[in-house]
């Protein structure tokens, strides 16, 4: 299995924020996409998930192009992603959330349900399970039935993350789930992040936080104004000049570049908290 981005573009009017992008992803492996500002690291994300469709170039799993694919073929495909802004069902419980994911996929078992009212009973009964397996290796178990909009930040991102998971997804996107994460939070993130590491499963996750992303990736994507910079293992991207010039506009170390991020994670979590 592999996800492939073949000579990628996007084009918001005449603005280019993807130039030619072209790259593989692999199964087993956590992938980081990181850049500055504005890179187009979102604009990966949401071509890949169907949100946004490509100018150009074609987005492919396995056999399968999944550019021009409808959002809802895409997501049965196995591609599940997270927000880089939350978006939960603030109203619906924290098992609702999770719960309400399982229906999408399996549409034709709607009629069974409604027909025979055991099938329903027994999978009704399946899905909580799976949902309450989730969230406990999230720590949510807890806040099952609170309303997921008063949950604190923190817990909300892994709810999100714990979302995506339900349909068990050959595919992962996880847009900035350390924004607005505390240290502590982070932390957490990042140990599940390890964990959720399977030889089934392409993830790829777009972070500021480069203490995540240099202990938790296996190999970064670097993005600068929509062309993909650099690539390689955290090792390499660390030792990049070419990746100091353009976090920095100036050849400097790790950890000026660490900060450099930290302080745009801040903003950022910041905006984050504010919009939701
Ligand atoms: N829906 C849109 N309409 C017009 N321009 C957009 C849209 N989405 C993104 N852009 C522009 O495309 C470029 C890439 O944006 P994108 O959100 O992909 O960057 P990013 O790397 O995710 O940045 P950030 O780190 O701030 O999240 C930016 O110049 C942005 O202003
Ligand atoms: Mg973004």
């Amino acid at each position: 299995m592999t996800l492939v981005f073949h000579n990628l573009r996007k084009q918001y009017g005449s603005h280019v924020a993807i130039d030619d992008v072209s790259t593989v992803f692999q199964p087993g492996l956590i992938h980081g996409i990181i850049g500055p500002n504005g890179a187009g690291k979102s604009t990966l994300i949401n071509m890949t998930a169907g949100s946004y469709l490509v100018s150009g170039g074609r987005i492919s799993l396995d056999d399968r192009t999944l550019s021009g694919l409808k959002k809802y073929q895409i997501a049965n495909s196995g591609v599940a992603r997270t927000y880089q802004n939350i978006r939960l069902f603030d109203q619906m419980t924290v098992l609702e959330n999770l719960e309400v994911c399982f229906y999408p996929t399996q549409v034709g078992q709607v009629w069974r349900e409604i027909l025979w009212p055991p099938f329903a009973a027994k999978r009704r009964i399946n899905r909580r399970d799976v949902c309450m397996e989730l969230l406990s290796f999230f720590g949510l178990q807890h806040y099952a039935d609170a309303e997921a909009g008063s949950l604190p930040y923190g817990r909300q991102r892994m709810l999100e993350i714990a979302r995506a998971l339900v349909t068990n997804p050959r595919v992962l996107l996880l847009d900035e789930p350390a924004a607005g994460l505390n240290h502590h939070e982070t932390t957490e993130l990042t140990a599940r992040l390890a964990e959720l590491k399977s030889p089934d499963r392409i993830m790829i996750v777009v972070e500021h936080d480069m203490d995540l992303v240099m202990s938790v990736c296996d190999r970064i994507v670097v993005m600068h104004h929509g062309k993909l910079l650099f690539q390689g293992t955290p090792a390499e991207v660390q030792a990049s000049s070419d990746v100091q010039l353009a976090y920095l506009g100036t050849a400097n170390d790790i950890d000026d570049i660490k900060t450099a991020a930290k302080d745009r994670r801040a903003q950022l979590g910041i905006r984050a908290r504010r919009r939701t």
